[in-house]
């Protein structure tokens, strides 16, 4: 009867394994709301302006291993990445989600991929960009990583014995990702790519920079030392800066509204562009 189902061009969304109502553990409950809503999500964007699009995101920080104990973070949370993967897919896109490190769950009908480190996120980056329309790189990489991280805990007493000797860690920079795509440009002549600016000061003028200097269609920046933008909350107040020296101010929108507005920048990109794309 599925299959009929499937043949008639119904969707189906599986049933999900657990507790059944007879006590039984196995396959046959409900799926959860968030599951159901993703799905309706999907369906009815089916036919969106990014339907036959791949879009690669990546979301969230990464964390460079100082020991098996400790690291250097930062703090996103991988709200805005999320927001905009799940927004590609109600707008009909195909979804590549690379996540960095966060708490949040896979949404639904989208591809995740974990990459908790700068160099994770640079393997995963860069072996799917080749099949990819769009590129945004809301994660935030870590620009410096630990030369090698400690084997074992490192122990206080071994770095300072009974002083109070600092410890110093020597970091290396990291591979910078959209820096390695746009040194092989001419690998990829038809990939949009869209940065962020994480900024406390100058956050304009310094993204407007990175979108020349990086070579990239659009960065998005923010104000992160505005408590109402950026990390950790629900909000952002965002710039598109464009490599031309076109900058639009938003006003404070939820991260979902930041995504749309995003997409819809980069649907503007496509038509300005005139790039046969898949239809
Ligand atoms: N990024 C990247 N590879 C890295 C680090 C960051 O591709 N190793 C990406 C981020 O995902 C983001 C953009 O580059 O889209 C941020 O640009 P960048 O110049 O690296 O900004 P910052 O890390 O804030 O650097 P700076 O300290 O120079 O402002």
């Amino acid at each position: 009867n599925l299959q009929l189902l499937r043949d008639r061009g119904a969707w189906i969304v599986a049933p999900e394994a657990g507790r059944l109502a007879s006590g039984e553990q196995g396959i046959g409950r409900l799926p959860e709301t968030a599951t159901l809503l993703g799905a309706a999500r999907q369906v009815l964007g089916k036919h969106g302006d990014l339907a036959g699009w791949r879009v690669v995101v990546s979301a969230g920080g990464t964390h460079e291993a100082l020991d098996p104990v400790r690291y250097i973070g930062n703090r996103s949370s991988g709200r805005q990445g999320f927001a905009l993967a799940e927004a590609a897919r109600d707008r009909g896109a195909q979804v590549h989600l690379i996540a960095g490190v966060t708490d949040l769950a896979t949404p639904y009908g989208i591809e995740r991929q974990n990459a908790p480190t700068a160099q994770a996120m640079h393997d995963a980056v860069l072996a799917a960009v080749p099949a990819a329309d769009v590129l945004v790189m809301s994660a935030a990489v870590a620009d410096f990583t630990p030369i090698a991280a400690a084997a074992q805990k490192i122990k206080k007493r071994e770095v300072a014995g009974d002083g109070a000797a600092d410890l110093i860690v020597e970091l290396r920079r990291t591979a910078d990702i959209l820096g390695a795509i746009a040194a092989r440009a001419a690998d990829f002549p038809d990939l949009i790519k869209v940065g962020f600016a994480a900024e406390t000061h100058d956050v304009v003028a310094y993204a407007l920079e990175k979108a020349r200097h990086k070579h990239l269609d659009l960065v998005v920046a923010n104000d992160v030392s505005d408590p109402q933008s950026g990390f950790q909350v629900a909000t952002n107040h965002v710039w598109f800066c464009f490599p031309d020296g076109r900058v639009l101010d938003h006003p404070l929108l939820l991260k979902e509204e930041v995504a749309e507005r995003i997409w819809d920048a980069v649907v503007e990109l496509r038509s300005s562009r005139h790039t046969e794309m898949p239809s």
